[in-house]
């Protein structure tokens, strides 16, 4: 059982906490590049707890400082983004992307005192199409994270962003909890519904599938599984990835290049940054007939993004309008009536509250992964906290290169691991074949 004590460790990540201290060990996807256009409006950012104002000044360079004014505290949203610099508009201060202070306007020339003066400000790298934000205190950050779907060329890939009303770890928690698909994705699709050679048809057959799970270095991974063609298992592989990332099945682990970032914004609101290689194969998503299946869209209907704190990415279904839940539908097309597959995760990760109180579970063995995922973190977290040790993939992300989620089958006397590393020798890596071409 998780403890209170223990919750608390695992979900607060402001300032201070040893979770965030955690988090600010590794680059954070921040925003999307196309957010920020040069000399455009000041972005609030909230990140780890922290208010922060993002910006691209006149020759594309992206600052990310405290929104707080060093001078007397005003906010920097307000400021004037000119020139080389956001100027705040109380006193003219003005600030370049690493935070130093270029002009004092409203103080006598003998009298101005900029270089003593600087923003807190922290490294920004883009790449990919995604802002990443360093937010620890090495003066040489670390490398950027690894993982495939992150690294293949900006028109190889799709990202999309999704706020959730909730703790970053109950949204994560939900990657990697494969059992839940068979109901509250899927609980109204029956094996007749589909192709007969769909391989995600062993998930409308046999919807309480067993578990392997095992520490990895970058974290921990499972494979789930349960009985297809005579002689062979249906295997589901999953990843978590330090310190927020989960790689999940949604397609042939041949070509499922997709990683998943939940990013918190703050204890209660969690950004998730959702990586896809283009030419994957697509999931299940279509009836035999070819009809799409009713309420299992995967793009995340959002609304216009606002200047608020909270108003970046927010899904059009929300705890606001009860993710629009239609019960008719329920009765009668879909297990929930929410459409979408995000809203669907939304709602019942929403509806646990703000931070799951995990001390009144009731955990089972399909929760072995979620289990393992705590202990990772709780040891990685604490162990920063007691003794420095620098946790899993910060020096070295590129070992988190090779995990890849995804089906496949394979014969049931093969040990699963051996299946795996197997079926990702003959997987496709568009990486390799760009490199080749
Ligand atoms: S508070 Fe910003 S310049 Fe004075
Ligand atoms: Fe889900």
């Amino acid at each position: 059982m998780t403890t209170t004590a223990e919750n608390e460790l695992l979900t607060r990540v402001g300032p201070g906490t040893p979770m965030g201290a955690l988090m600010r060990q590794y680059w954070l996807p921040a925003c999307l590049s196309t957010e920020l256009t040069a000399d455009g409006d000041p972005l609030r950012l909230m990140l780890l707890g922290e208010k922060l104002i993002a910006f691209r000044d006149s020759a594309g360079r992206i600052g990310v400082l405290d929104h707080r004014c060093p001078h007397r505290c005003a906010s920097l949203f307000f400021g004037r983004n000119e020139e080389g610099g956001l100027r705040c508009v109380y006193h003219g201060w003005k600030f370049d992307t690493a935070g130093n202070c270029l002009e004092m306007p409203n103080l006598p020339i003998d009298q101005e005192a900029l270089p003593k003066i600087k923003a807190k400000s922290y490294q920004v790298a883009e790449r990919g199409g995604v802002v990443y934000v360093y937010m620890g205190e090495r003066a040489i950050a670390p490398p950027l994270p690894a993982l495939e779907a992150t690294v293949l060329a900006p028109d190889e890939t799709y990202v999309y962003c999704a706020q959730r009303e909730c703790n970053w770890l109950q949204a994560l928690e939900g990657d990697i909890d494969t059992s839940h698909f068979s109901f509250l994705h899927t609980g109204k699709v029956e094996v007749g519904h589909v192709d007969p050679d769909h391989p995600e048809r062993f998930q409308l057959i046999d919807r309480a599938p067993r578990y392997h799970v095992q520490a990895t270095d970058w974290g921990a991974m499972y494979a789930a599984y349960r009985p297809a063609q005579p002689g062979h298992l249906y295997y589901r592989f999953a990843h978590f990835v330090m310190p927020f990332w989960t790689l999940f099945p949604n397609g042939p682990l041949t070509d499922n290049i997709i990683a998943q970032a939940w990013v918190p914004m703050d204890d209660t609101h969690v950004m998730s940054f959702q990586y896809t290689w283009r030419h994957r194969t697509q999931p299940l998503s279509v009836t035999r007939t070819g009809a799409p299946i009713p309420y299992l869209e995967r793009q995340v209907a959002t609304l216009p993004n606002t200047p608020d704190w909270f108003g970046r990415w927010v899904p059009v279904a929300n705890s606001g309008n009860d993710y629009l839940i239609d019960r008719d539908s329920q009765r009668t097309v879909s297990f929930t009536g929410i459409a979408s597959v995000f809203g669907q995760d939304s709602a019942v990760t929403v509806s646990m509250g703000e931070i799951s109180d995990r001390t009144l579970e009731h955990l089972a063995p399909s929760d072995r992964m979620i289990v393992m995922t705590r202990l990772r973190l709780l040891g990685a977290a604490r162990a920063l906290r007691d003794s420095g040790t620098v946790p899993p993939l910060v020096d070295d992300p590129s070992v988190s290169y090779g995990a890849r989620s995804g089906d496949m089958f394979a014969p049931e006397d093969q040990p699963w691991l051996e299946a795996y590393e197997e079926t990702l020798r003959q997987a496709q890596h568009p990486e390799m074949l760009q490199a080749a071409e």
